[in-house]
């Protein structure tokens, strides 16, 4: 059965949602599912604006079925060709066999590398600036190299001002049935959250060509985005971009203070929670505190992204770091996260080593960052005689936040 919906008055959402597939890229957890968005124009020319995940690709052949009612498809514009977007490529080709694919110079040489089956068909080589006309409809081209991978492009509507985004502006969490960003509660507890954990996630890394292509886009007059994932954007767009600015320069979009601890036995995390607490006392209740061991690293790191103060408090492991908080520290540099100011919370009944390690690795690995001078210093556990490190610990973080040198 098709399932589709009515972006503007000759444009169609014809993707799918997928609440099965428990982890995106097999590697980050989407408990609300995500959705992979394509598009039909039914212009002139029938034209589709990408496809969706195999998974998914039995429910884009009945929608595209059902709005073409017998017609040709004329075009497939590929703006992003990653499996999730692409793999229904060769699929469009069988059932379509006239279609003409547009797309990027690295995108064809990608379909080929993957294996699709695309000579024979005409492929239609598209780069910076060009523009298309599909009869009412001209469209231009933009490269987006690296977001998220090398051959991304986005393409504009100069008609009626739609944006197709490929991977930008885009969310987890599948859509199940609403489709604009007024029809979701976006700015509440779950969409934010999980448009940052996906951007941060995924397109991250490349905050110099995310920022790229928002100065591009703000040439010219966008009305309505229609992301790969996520809602279709139709209004407050500009609350999104300025989201999407603090990412892209790794700015943080509150003052505010995130703990993240490595516990073997409640100990590192008894001093977390009494640090947040004196925290608390002290006015600073924009705090957050998590398990690093039982909390997605990419939720950490989409909280990183958001606060601008990060204390690490872990135990001492194996005369290291604890491997989690590791990780997630490792996390950060592969992502190229900056701009943040680190307290630092160490424990080891024998050989504390793990501030002097995480001091070391922020200090040697990461870019932009600072660490606070005040450390708690633990050995197995917070006893009384500590709660003056804590207080001076709480009073730097305090004054860190409220700017006072
Ligand atoms: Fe949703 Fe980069 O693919």
């Amino acid at each position: 059965m098709h399932s589709v919906r009515k972006v503007t008055e000759d444009l169609y959402w014809v993707g799918a949602n997928d609440h099965r597939l428990a982890l995106f890229e097999n590697i980050h957890p989407i408990s609300r599912g995500v959705s992979y968005n394509a598009y039909l124009l039914l212009d002139e020319k029938k034209v589709l604006f990408d496809t969706v995940d195999w998974s998914a690709c039995r429910q884009l052949l009945e929608n595209i079925e059902y709005l073409l009612e017998g017609n040709q498809l004329d075009y497939l514009v590929i703006n992003h060709m990653e499996p999730d977007h692409g793999a229904c490529i060769e699929e469009i080709l069988v059932r379509y066999p006239d279609v003409k694919v547009i797309s990027t110079e690295k995108a064809f040489m990608l379909m080929r590398q993957f294996g699709f089956e695309i000579e024979g068909h005409e492929l239609i080589e598209v780069a910076e600036g060009d523009t298309f006309s599909f009869g009412g409809h001209t469209v231009t081209f933009v490269a987006a190299p690296m977001v998220h991978w090398p051959e991304a492009m986005v393409t504009y509507d100069t008609t009626n001002g739609v944006l197709f985004s490929a991977d930008a502006f885009g969310s987890f969490g599948a859509l199940d049935g609403k489709l604009f960003n007024d029809e979701v509660d976006f700015k509440g507890d779950y969409w934010l959250n999980d448009a940052r954990r996906y951007y941060t996630n995924i397109v991250g890394k490349y905050g110099a060509h995310t920022s790229a292509l928002l100065k591009k886009a703000s040439t010219v007059d966008i009305k309505i985005v229609c992301p790969l994932h996520g809602p279709v954007w139709r209004n407050d767009l500009a609350w999104f971009i300025d989201k999407y600015v603090h990412w892209a320069t790794y700015e943080p979009e509150e003052k505010g203070v995130m703990i993240a601890y490595a516990t073997m036995y409640g100990n590192t995390e008894s001093a977390a929670q009494a640090l947040a607490a004196k925290l608390c006392e002290r006015g600073v209740t924009n705090v957050v505190v998590y398990d690093v061991s039982n909390t997605h690293v990419s939720t950490l790191i989409s909280e990183t992204f958001r606060l601008s103060h990060v204390v690490l408090a872990s135990v001492t492991y194996n005369l290291g770091i604890y491997p989690i908080m590791h990780n997630y520290l490792m996390d950060m540099k592969a992502l190229n996260l900056q701009n943040r100011t680190f307290a630092i919370v160490e424990n080891g009944s024998w050989a504390c080593k793990s501030g002097d390690l995480m001091q070391k690795f922020i200090d040697e690995e990461l870019k932009n960052m600072t660490v606070l001078n005040e450390r708690l210093s633990l050995a197995s556990a917070l006893l009384p005689d500590k709660e003056s490190e804590l207080d001076a610990l709480a009073d730097s973080i305090r004054d860190s936040i409220n700017g006072v040198e």
